[in-house]
């Protein structure tokens, strides 16, 4: 029986011009679209007015549908020959399931591709004009799970391995578990004075940046109410961050 394709198409985080145009042809084309809850909206407007749109968003502490169900749904669109995107905010390959969402469709025999997208620590980044590395000072780069699954606590990472490690430090999910991650890095050798960046919503209209040091982020994040979604950057190269103007803090230029 021949199948369709399933193309997993990175969204990008917040701002719907960060899509690729190779994932946007894809959206435009596809018959089916299930989509993540933290896609940009406006993306879904450009989908073909005769598709099938399917909000398969998990919303942390409410009913969703659940992965199974998510890898059963690609699995038989695709059996009914039909082009399916799967759009999932930022890139599709990082902390987006998409290894479980591929092995379902593999082990079916259904063709795919994978079409990456802007993932959050890029975008956040880049809207703070500082670079995640730099020569000499920033080779390493981590991208971590700041909570487990559960969302309430904090993930079982390699804390010392972190602490240690020279370079950038970006949290994904930290918002649940701020205070424990800060202090495991500072108390297993991490400075505390180095500069740290809590990013929300960033791309959207409610983009919100705290800046501050590595001792105290989780308290000026705490205050400030910070909801995910939110990126916690940490490391040297947050230096001179340039903050944009829908920033909470009234200064233009943050000097940590
Ligand atoms: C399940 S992960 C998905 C990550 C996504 N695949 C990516 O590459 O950005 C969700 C987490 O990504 C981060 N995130 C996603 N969109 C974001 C945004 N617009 N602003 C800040 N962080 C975001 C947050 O840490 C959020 O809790």
């Amino acid at each position: 029986m021949s199948c369709g394709l399933v193309s997993f198409v990175g969204a990008g985080p917040g701002d719907p011009e960060l899509i690729t145009l190779k994932g946007l042809r894809r959206l435009r084309e596809a018959e089916v679209v299930l989509h993540d809850r933290l896609v940009p909206h406006e993306l879904l407007d450009e989908v073909s007015p005769g598709a099938t749109i399917i909000d398969v968003g998990k919303t942390p502490g409410r009913p969703c549908v659940g992965q199974d169900q998510i890898n059963w749904l690609l699995v038989d669109w695709a059996r009914r020959r039909e082009h399916v995107v799967r759009l999932k905010g930022g890139d599709p390959a990082v902390f987006g399931r998409l290894g479980d969402e591929i092995e379902a469709v593999r082990s079916a025999g259904i063709a795919f591709e994978v079409i990456p997208g802007v993932t959050a620590a890029s975008a956040a980044a880049a809207r703070l004009g500082i670079s995640l590395t730099r020569r000499g000072s920033a080779s390493t780069l981590v991208f971590a799970a700041g909570t487990d699954q559960t969302g309430h606590h904090s993930a079982a990472l390699d804390w010392e391995l972190l602490a240690r490690a020279e370079g950038t430090l970006v949290f994904y999910m930290p918002v649940g578990s701020l205070a424990p991650i800060t202090a495991a890095l500072t108390m297993l050798g991490r400075d505390p004075r180095e500069p740290a960046i809590l990013v929300e919503r960033v791309g959207t209209p409610g983009e919100r940046v705290i800046a501050s040091r590595l001792a105290d982020i989780a308290e000026e994040g705490r205050a400030a109410g910070v909801a995910a979604p939110a990126v916690l950057i940490t490391g040297p190269t947050v230096v001179g961050a340039s903050v944009p103007l829908t920033l909470r803090r009234a200064a233009s230029h943050v000097a940590v």
